[in-house]
């Protein structure tokens, strides 16, 4: 496989001045709901999709760089999507995001 077939395909999701930090929002990408966080002017993206009974992850609050399930409580990192506390134990999906040219944009892997 060639370098350039493992890079992602950037989708523009946003203007940059739309997800200042501590802001976060959740777009369509290419069928899937991502949820992008600022956590002071470090981007994250997860799928917005709770791996317990798959409610969406970006109603709940965040602390630091976790967020939790507003249905149940579980706490993902929003670095890694790693499951931090049960009732989840499978990651969430994580994608690369970027600020490019003012736009954001995530990964589609
Ligand atoms: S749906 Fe998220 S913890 Fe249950």
């Amino acid at each position: 496989m060639s370098a350039a077939a493992e890079r992602p395909r950037w989708v523009d999701v946003a203007a940059a001045a739309q997800l200042p930090p501590g802001a976060h929002a959740v777009y369509e990408v290419e069928g899937l709901f991502v949820a992008v966080y600022n956590v002071g002017g470090d981007l994250y993206a997860i799928e917005d999709r709770c791996t317990h009974d798959d409610n969406p992850l970006a109603d709940g609050p965040v602390e630091g760089t976790e967020v939790i399930c507003p249905r149940h409580g579980a706490r993902f990192c929003l670095k890694t999507g790693a499951a931090l506390s049960p009732p989840a134990y499978e990651p969430v999906a994580t994608f690369p995001v970027r600020i490019a040219d003012g736009r954001v944009q995530v990964g589609a892997i």
